[in-house]
């Protein structure tokens, strides 16, 4: 018999991948997954960039690389945290990786052995925990609220719990919840994360995707111990499938995740790092970023006024400033979990809020994404969702 690594035991798949495959269909309203909108992709502009790649660098293209990722992007990376994050760095503190999922996985290799642990918003982003799991942590859940992990919370755990080895966090439009830390918070949260110094990987796929308000400062530019990593990525505001991101962190700590990426798999591709640089040579990407932020938005206010009108008043719903998600909480009895098959059957889906949290828990709640629906659909499938949400109700 074969037998496979007890990391499996932790590691099982989870029903959200059975659900993905069942609304893969076409004719079901999806607002599941977390796909950016295809028809935004600046395909025909990455195109020409590819071919100035192929005419100018050919050679380059096609060989190995350093595992730090191509200078000139690495150099436009860090530009780019100044002017948006104001987080002061150089590209010799940028490791580009293959998206930064894979900065999630290397993170764990990092810091984490077997019963480490990881501290984590409650809920947090599916796809952090699943890769955490493969180093077998413990998870410890943070509570948290509209403004962020709560400071008090937070400190109790810190004092009392040995072994914490790293924070996870995405301060802003969280996934899944779509919120977005205070002020305050943050700077309450660095007093505590330089007291106890421990690592904190802060995820930021979403901060450019800003529809209204003032920017936040991210956590890594409120450092001063050289604690945070800041994990980034191209995915959201250019394209995902070029599977290009990149973690910024102190040299200490990059030279670690340098070694484990030379690894897991030496490099980034050399094609899709020289064609993303050579698309912000030949290209706006602020204005690029604009486009997209100005469908979102748009398509975030249809979806908020379709559950305003749609959903009965007991079920309660965040207000995303930016980002894909909005986060949905149904009175406490109804599971979200067995409502999910009526939905399916009105041709509409979610992903149920248990997955969302390591420990389990809270079932009531759940997950919609509102970036890659047209108008008519996303008032249709909340409309629809409406009518499954009041048939549930006691
Ligand atoms: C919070 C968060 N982190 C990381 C990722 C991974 O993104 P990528 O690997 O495409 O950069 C995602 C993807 O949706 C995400 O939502």
């Amino acid at each position: 018999m074969v037998r496979y690594a007890k990391r499996f035991e932790q590691l099982t798949s989870t029903d959200i991948a059975d659900l993905l495959a069942l609304i893969a269909k076409p004719d079901i309203i999806s607002f599941a997954g977390g796909l950016p909108a295809k028809e935004l992709f600046p395909v025909e502009d990455l195109k020409q960039a590819g071919i100035a790649v192929m005419d100018e660098m050919g050679v380059a293209a096609c060989q190995y690389g350093s595992t730090d990722g191509v200078l000139p992007l690495r150099e436009k990376i860090a530009a780019r945290m100044k002017a948006k994050n104001n987080i002061d760095t150089t590209a010799e503190n940028i490791l580009i990786t293959s998206g930064s999922q894979q900065g999630l996985d290397f993170a764990a290799r990092v810091f984490i052995d077997e019963g480490d642990v990881i501290l984590v918003e409650s809920p947090t982003y599916l796809g952090a925990i699943n890769a955490f799991k493969a180093c077998e942590p413990k998870f410890i859940e943070v509570p948290t609220d509209d403004d962020g992990m709560i400071p008090e919370e937070l400190e109790k755990i810190l004092a009392t719990t040995e072994n914490i080895k790293m924070i996870y966090v995405i301060p802003d439009f969280q996934n899944p919840t779509g919120r977005t830390w205070s002020l305050e918070r943050r700077h309450a949260f660095m007093k505590l994360v330089n007291e106890y110094e421990i690592p904190v990987m802060e995820d930021n796929p979403y901060g450019e995707l800003r529809f209204e308000n003032e920017n936040m400062p991210a956590l890594k530019s409120l450092d001063t111990k050289g604690l945070v990593a800041f994990l980034g990525t191209f995915s959201k505001i250019m394209v995902p499938g070029f599977r290009l991101g990149w973690v910024c962190a102190d040299k200490e700590m990059l030279d670690r995740f340098n070694t484990i990426k030379q690894g897991a798999d030496l490099q980034t591709a050399s094609l899709t790092q020289l064609q993303a640089d050579k698309f912000m040579d030949m290209y706006d990407l602020d204005a690029h970023v604009a486009k997209i932020q100005e469908v979102y938005k748009h398509r975030r206010d249809v979806m908020l006024a379709a559950m305003k009108e749609y959903f009965p008043e007991e079920v309660k719903f965040t207000y995303p400033d930016g980002g894909l998600f909005t986060w949905v909480e149904l009175p406490d009895y109804i599971s979200s979990r067995e409502m999910a098959p009526q939905c399916i059957a009105k041709k509409v889906a979610y992903v149920p809020g248990a997955s969302f949290f390591p420990n389990g828990g809270k079932d009531n709640c759940f997950r919609m994404n509102y970036s890659c629906m047209p108008d008519d659909k996303i008032i249709e499938g909340v409309k629809a969702l409406g009518e499954v949400i009041k048939a549930n109700l006691k």
